[in-house]
């Protein structure tokens, strides 16, 4: 592992940040981790200031889009502790990333020195009320200057914070989900089970239409048939029928959450029934049609579980719940956020304490 320097900022812009009033990815703390690979290695580590980055217009992830990047959070424990969430998962899952996108991997004992070290310089971005947490975005790009459709020779690794409250303006409220007609997210054998730029930005046209529509987010269907559910934007999804928890099997188009990984263990352990398996947007809407669609809930880091009121498929809507919060969803958000902030013991491993200086101590 290489040694990692640390540049720290002159004076903090914490005291100038309104954390009543946080917009999810908008303001960021005063520290980023940066790496850069060339000859064939990862170098370089630092920590320096967060700050604007140069680079020309020929730089290829530009115009190809090399990029994958992670999303994870870390919650206030008490003035001394800050637990991070399952770390150990995200990096696996952004090496899983960069295999497929060509990019080189790196190694956790560097990722979790970097994710450390920076949050003991900002262990104040870390915000303490129940709800609100700072979210941590490891990202690694191309950074070969040279117009060449192939994998570059060149990269960087960022990883950035930014303090954040509700993803949804809706917070722990109903969302409502349509799916999308003629656009797919992820056929199998492409790039739906990694975290790569690319995918995101095919998906903001048909989140915009579902938006003009009324709906907070799609909800993906299968590329090839049309008829199996997979996923929302930015989130698993799971539904309860019959007393049985459902959720999309991983078909190498769906994004391996790391959130519907914890609601499957939790659900283990309390004895819930679960499945993971195909399930068909006829058997969804037949189960609401019938009132036996008890609950439906997205999983995610940002929003961590998100009800789900309402879908509408080819014209037809259906209603969850008549607006209340089902009891599983409940259970599964007060579990996983009892754990994350230590408020509830964490028999899983989820949790990576980092153990920080007072904040008196951290200023000096
Ligand atoms: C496409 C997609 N699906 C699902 C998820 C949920 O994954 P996780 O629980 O690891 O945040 C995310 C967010 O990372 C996502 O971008």
């Amino acid at each position: 592992m290489k040694s990692l320097e640390i540049h720290t900022v002159e004076s903090s812009r914490v005291s100038q940040t309104d954390f009543d009033n946080l917009e999810f990815g908008r303001v960021f703390s005063d520290h980023m981790f940066e790496m850069e690979y060339r000859d064939g290695e990862w170098q370089n580590p630092k920590i320096i200031p967060y700050g604007p980055i140069s680079f020309t217009p020929a730089l290829n992830v530009f115009h190809y889009g090399q990029a994958v990047f992670e999303g994870m959070k870390a919650y206030f424990v008490d003035e001394e502790t800050i637990h991070l969430f399952r770390p150990r998962d995200h990096h696996n899952r952004l090496n899983f990333s960069c295999r497929r996108i060509c990019i080189p991997e790196t190694g956790y004992d560097q990722f979790i020195q970097a994710l450390e070290t920076l949050l003991r310089l900002d262990a104040r971005w870390v915000p303490e009320k129940k709800g609100r947490s700072l979210y941590v975005r490891p990202v690694i790009f191309a950074s070969e200057e040279y117009l060449a459709a192939k994998a570059s020779r060149f990269y960087r690794f960022y990883i950035i914070t930014s303090p954040v409250g509700a993803y949804y303006s809706e917070g722990f409220n109903p969302v409502s989900l349509t799916t999308s007609g003629k656009y797919v997210r992820a056929v199998r054998g492409g790039t739906g089970e990694v975290k790569t730029a690319g995918n995101y930005a095919a998906s903001f046209l048909p989140a915009q239409k579902a938006q003009e529509e009324g709906f907070t987010q799609v909800l993906w269907l299968d590329a090839v048939e049309g008829r199996y559910v997979e996923e929302v934007g930015t989130m698993n999804i799971f539904f309860k029928i019959d007393d049985k928890l459902v959720t999309p099997k991983l078909s190498g188009s769906v994004l391996n959450g790391i959130t519907r990984r914890s609601v499957i263990e939790l659900a283990n352990h309390e004895g819930i029934p679960i499945e993971e398996r195909r399930i068909s947007i006829d058997e969804v809407m037949e189960a609401g049609r019938e009132d036996r669609l008890e609950e439906v809930f997205g999983s995610g880091t940002a929003a961590v579980i998100s009800p789900v009121d309402r879908i509408h498929h080819e014209g037809e809507v259906i209603d969850i719940g008549q607006g209340t919060i089902g009891p599983i969803a409940k259970k599964m958000f007060d579990t996983i956020t009892g754990i994350q902030y230590g408020e509830l013991d964490d028999p899983f491993g989820w949790t990576h304490p980092v153990k920080v200086k007072s904040p008196e101590e951290s200023l000096s």
